[in-house]
């Protein structure tokens, strides 16, 4: 008999008040108040190792989503994504009262230099066993740019190609920098590190000129797992190249047809030379659990009731970077058919969920993630579903927080692991070994390719 598939969790969480479902922070059970505090991401952090979940996953931004009715007002209203706090500095904390949890971070590449940046995301790997995975975006929002001194938004194809060097000093300094057996730590004779097994990068491109040598030895991933979202064709062969954790929003329809964006990238990954199997793909889903489909359906229907439609209409205008204030939110979805409007907006209506009405349900459906609402036995069957269908796992959005990620531990992770899609405890070993075998880059990744031989025995 096949080995039931085994499904990977990750919870998708923000530093900030208010990060996908907008509005829902005004309800009392939920935690989202106390984000610039420790307390709830350590209590976060304990529960989702408790239920089981392989990350926590950080998203961020360096701006304001200013381009809905043309300024930041209703995003700084809503706080929505604004205030927005370091996600990299939680890690340590999380990490110190836990053993097993990764924990994911989004920062740009335009955010910092690469070598600061390199040095960063080693010091973490370091302080948590080799526990972190980047995800790797390229920033959408204008604002974001202008706060990090560059008059607009490089063109988009552009900004991946910054990204493709960005990521080729990464991996000179993570990979090709210490050797193996640099560190001798060797107290008798007075040698910690053996000079000739540290290596300068001397990286010259058209955007960075650095000298290296790193400066942390080797962590115990070298390079952290490496996440990355991007859905347009320049997007996903960034993904095929470098991925090992791809974020989608595809539906099990276009999984079993073979078309979007999973079969594309491992098609891609394949033509680069990269195993396909080497990345793991993840499909954004917002769970909602009862004790019965009724209570279940209430649940949701109260959140939908809740949800803000111009933090959504903010939110979605910032990520498009097309005004959707334009649009009375109330409007029939009929109006808007045949009219002549932006290829945004007539993309959103081709795929607007049956029983879409309005133009505000058009943004509730769209910036909640896809629902996935039912008792514990119906979500689990989905889950495995889309499990079967070629999805590796999901990143899931919460209505309230920490209360979406109890409801999924207490209800859905049991009936996962009684049919063996869920693994009772975890894997040994740093992140990227829990998740694919192994804590170091696979040798058909580009990274690896920066990789030194052994120089011989250490000197004297
Ligand atoms: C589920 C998901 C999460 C994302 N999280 C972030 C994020 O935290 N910060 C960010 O700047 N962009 C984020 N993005 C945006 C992507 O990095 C990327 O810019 C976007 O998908 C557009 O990619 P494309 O230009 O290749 O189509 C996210 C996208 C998706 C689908």
């Amino acid at each position: 008999m096949r080995r039931p598939k085994r499904l990977i969790l990750n919870a998708f969480s923000m530093n900030c008040v208010s990060h996908i479902q907008q509005g829902l922070w005004v309800r009392d059970d939920t935690r989202q108040l106390e984000y610039a505090g420790l307390a709830p991401w350590l209590d976060l952090a304990r529960l989702l190792e408790r239920g089981g979940f392989d990350t926590l996953f950080l998203a961020d931004v360096m701006g304001l989503y200013d381009t809905f009715r043309g300024s930041g007002d209703t995003s700084i209203r809503e706080g929505m994504q604004v205030p927005a706090n370091d996600p990299m500095l939680l890690i340590p904390a999380m990490a110190s009262v836990t053993e097993h949890l990764g924990f994911a971070f989004t920062a740009s590449v335009y955010q910092a230099h690469p070598f600061t940046f390199a040095r960063q995301c080693s010091t973490l790997d370091h302080l948590t066993g080799g526990r972190v995975g980047w995800n790797i975006v390229t920033t959408y929002l204008p604002n974001a740019m202008e706060n990090l001194g560059l008059d607009d938004l490089p063109d988009h194809d552009g900004r991946y190609d910054f990204a493709d060097e960005y990521l080729e000093v990464g991996y000179k300094l993570w990979e090709g920098s210490w050797e193996e057996d640099a560190v001798l730590a060797d107290r008798t004779r007075r040698i910690y590190a053996d000079p000739a097994k540290v290596h300068r990068i001397d990286h010259v491109g058209p955007n960075f000129r650095v000298a290296g040598p790193h400066l942390c030895e080797p962590s115990p991933q070298r390079t952290p797992l490496l996440f990355q979202a991007g859905s347009s064709d320049r997007g996903r062969e960034f993904a095929a190249r470098h991925a090992e954790g791809v974020f989608v929003i595809t539906s099990r329809t276009a999984l079993a047809a073979g078309t979007g964006p999973v079969p594309d990238i491992r098609r891609r990954a394949a033509a680069l030379g990269r195993n396909p199997d080497d990345i793991a793909f993840f499909q954004g889903l917002s769970i909602v659990v009862g004790g019965t489909e009724a209570e279940a359906r209430a649940k949701e229907a109260a959140y939908l009731e809740q949800l803000s439609t111009d933090g959504a209409l903010a939110h979605l205008s910032g990520a498009l970077g097309v005004d959707l204030g334009a649009y009375d939110p109330d409007a029939p979805l009929e109006s808007f058919r045949g009219q002549a409007m932006q290829g945004v907006v007539r993309g959103l209506l081709e795929n607007a969920p049956s029983g879409t009405r309005t133009f505000r349900d058009l943004m509730r459906a769209n910036m909640a993630g896809q629902f996935l609402t039912g008792t514990p036995e119906q979500v689990a069957d989905a889950l495995v579903e889309w499990g079967e269908a070629g999805i590796d796992g999901f990143n899931l959005v919460y209505s309230t927080t920490p209360g979406t990620f109890v409801d999924i531990i207490d209800g859905v992770v049991p009936l996962l692991r009684e049919r063996g899609h869920l693994e009772d405890g975890y894997r040994p070993g740093p992140l990227r070994q829990k998740l694919f075998g192994a804590p170091r880059l696979p040798d058909r990744h580009p990274g690896a390719a920066y990789r030194r031989r052994p120089t011989g025995p250490a000197s004297s």
